[in-house]
């Protein structure tokens, strides 16, 4: 069951001692949702909320996050919910390079068990680990790229539609591509 593999994951990853973020976190933030989805979104990395709860995307940007989601029928029943790094960067600055790359084989192995069909990156953090290290979400999001074989998209992020709401509409735009992409290649998300 990828449930089982999932939570097994998580414990070994609690004993992760890559990088010196583990020396700051309250709690290991490791993923939501369900293992067995086709859908999977990646987000940057946890913030103040999350760091305290241990679950990703529950602050202020998780909330507006649940409602996209809402607006496109999609739930933790039928997508998996993971971030570039699994603890918090101290005052929520970006995660750093040595970061990313120590906490990339946990983001691997979560790839891997899920095997999405449609992978979601959050922001630009997300997509530059993802899609292509030089990726300009202004640019590029809400457009289709082939990684590994997985259809790709990037949005921008919700903490990003926080600040700026002259970045809705595009989102919108973006969010209805997603729901179509979904209808066409996933048979049991909807
Ligand atoms: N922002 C992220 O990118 N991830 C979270 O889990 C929370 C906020």
């Amino acid at each position: 069951m990828k449930s089982d593999e999932m939570q097994s994951l998580e414990r070994e990853c609690m004993g992760c001692r890559g990088c010196e973020l583990c020396k700051t976190r309250t709690n290991l933030v490791f993923g939501r949702g369900n293992p067995d989805s086709e859908v999977m979104f990646v987000g940057e990395g946890p913030g103040e909320q999350e760091d305290l709860s241990g679950i990703p995307f529950v602050g202020r940007a998780g909330k507006l996050l649940d409602d996209m989601m809402e607006m496109i029928d999609l739930s933790d029943k039928n997508v998996y919910i993971a971030n570039t790094v699994k603890c918090r960067p101290p005052k929520n600055r970006d995660p750093l390079p040595e970061e990313k790359l120590a906490c990339r084989s946990w983001l691997n192995r979560q790839l891997e068990i899920v095997n999405p069909k449609i992978i979601i990156c959050l922001g630009r953090i997300a997509a530059t680990e993802i899609i292509r290290e030089d990726f300009k979400i202004t640019r590029e999001r809400g457009r289709w790229f082939t990684v590994n074989g997985v259809q790709t998209i990037a949005i921008y992020h919700p903490a990003a539609l926080l600040r700026d709401v002259t970045k809705r509409p595009d989102t919108f735009t973006d969010l209805r591509e997603i729901r179509s992409e979904i209808r066409r290649l996933c048979k049991n998300t909807y």
